[in-house]
């Protein structure tokens, strides 16, 4: 159970819409986003508040009627469920197949309200337990083969599409973004979020706001507060943000220990960083192995090649045998341009962006936004 269930109402009777209002103002286990009288508007609401349940009167008149917005709800793809207010003389029957996921006939009570609201987010979050967003996170085996470059960049890339980018600094003992982008020492990090009781509003002090547009949860100030990071907290953190967000980005050590595996666990999708040398080779090999022995399937991982075009290294036909298929993604090598850009905290996306590195990235960051559309269009 998250510590707050996000409600947004539909209800066009004022006295019941105040009624409902005072019912919730006793207690925080359920966060009023808004009440609206107006049915065509919910669509648009629910994309941009996020509500875990949405509650519609029945009876609801106006353009778009009660029982057409529940339908209209369940066809959408931001679909959200649904509890339905009624009265006793016009019963309304349960169906979660109809877009029904409850049922309340007036008069009822706060306490009547708020258990049907958890019981009913709780059976959403069983069915769909992944929240919203969708989380990539940017691994290797190995060190320096451009994960925190390709995090960032992409990241940034991903919001130029229009989509709420967080980007998580996993590399939890050397905070590699804090190199990157300078950030006065004092900036909060991961560990400053409350673990008892999280919530969005907490997300507001402890989140860097980059310029270049994306939101960045930062790892600690320090090597030792690493060891003060759990995997539970992390877990909690990741679906909060999970909710707030389009996008959850993660960029990773190259290591595989307890917090690593959280976010691989975690993510849709682990962009593996490769390049053509040898013991990269040898390394993702070792870890498709492990990838195997954990259970995830193969399509989780998707291989990107960093400095794809660089000379002097392996045949490309070596990598693809070692990976048995071929990767992904490639993106060339940046010169000049990554190392200043790493150098002034920017994105190269940002300073160059028709620079042919650049345009690698964001045509990944264009499939990852796609695939994101179908994957939610099927949820
Ligand atoms: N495509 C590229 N073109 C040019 N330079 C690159 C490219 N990718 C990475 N670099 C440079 O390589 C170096 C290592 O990159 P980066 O720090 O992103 O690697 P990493 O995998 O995050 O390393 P670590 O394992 O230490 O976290 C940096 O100096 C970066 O500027
Ligand atoms: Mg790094």
């Amino acid at each position: 159970m998250p510590d707050q269930i996000r409600l947004l109402v539909v209800e066009d009777v004022p006295q019941v819409a105040q009624y409902i209002r005072g019912l919730l103002n006793s207690q925080s286990s359920i966060k009023l986003l808004d009440v609206v009288n107006d049915g065509s508007r919910v669509e648009r609401l629910i994309a941009e508040l996020r509500p875990d349940v949405v509650l519609v009167d029945a009876l609801l008149q106006g353009r778009i009627k009660g029982m057409a917005l529940v339908e209209q709800i369940h066809r959408s793809p931001n679909r959200v469920p649904v509890i339905v207010l009624t009265v006793p003389q016009q019963p309304v029957a349960t169906g979660v197949e109809q877009g029904i996921h409850g049922v309340l006939s007036m008069p009822f009570t706060g306490y009547e309200l708020v258990t049907r609201l958890q019981a009913v987010y709780q059976a959403a979050a069983v069915a769909d337990n992944t929240g919203t967003a969708r989380m990539i996170t940017v691994f290797a085996p190995k060190g320096g083969v451009g994960k925190t470059t390709i995090a960032f960049n992409l990241a940034v890339g991903i919001g130029q599409l229009g989509q709420r980018v967080v980007l998580i600094d996993g590399s939890i003992q050397f905070g590699d973004m804090r190199a990157v982008l300078k950030v006065p020492l004092e900036t909060p990090s991961l560990l400053d979020l409350p673990t008892d009781r999280i919530q969005e509003s907490d997300l507001q002090d402890v989140l860097w706001r980059d310029p270049s547009g994306i939101d960045i949860l930062l790892a600690p100030p320090r090597v030792e507060m690493a060891e003060m990071v759990t995997v539970r907290d992390l877990e909690k953190t990741l679906s909060l943000l999970r909710r707030v967000y389009d996008f959850v980005v993660v960029d990773t050590p190259a290591v595989v220990n307890d917090v690593n595996l959280a976010f691989l666990d975690a993510s849709d999708t682990i962009l593996e960083v490769v390049t053509y040398d040898s013991t990269t080779i040898h390394s993702t090999m070792v870890m498709a192995d492990a990838f195997r022995m954990i259970g995830y399937p193969p399509t989780k991982v998707r291989y990107i090649v960093n400095r794809a075009d660089s000379q002097g290294g392996i045949d490309p036909a070596v990598l693809e045998r070692a990976l048995g298929r071929k990767p992904e993604y490639h993106v060339r090598s940046g010169g000049p341009l990554v190392t200043n850009a790493n150098n002034e905290g920017i994105p190269f996306v940002l300073a160059d962006p028709s620079a042919e590195i650049s345009q690698d990235v964001m045509r990944v960051a264009a499939e990852l936004v796609g695939r994101g559309a179908t994957a939610a269009g099927h949820r």
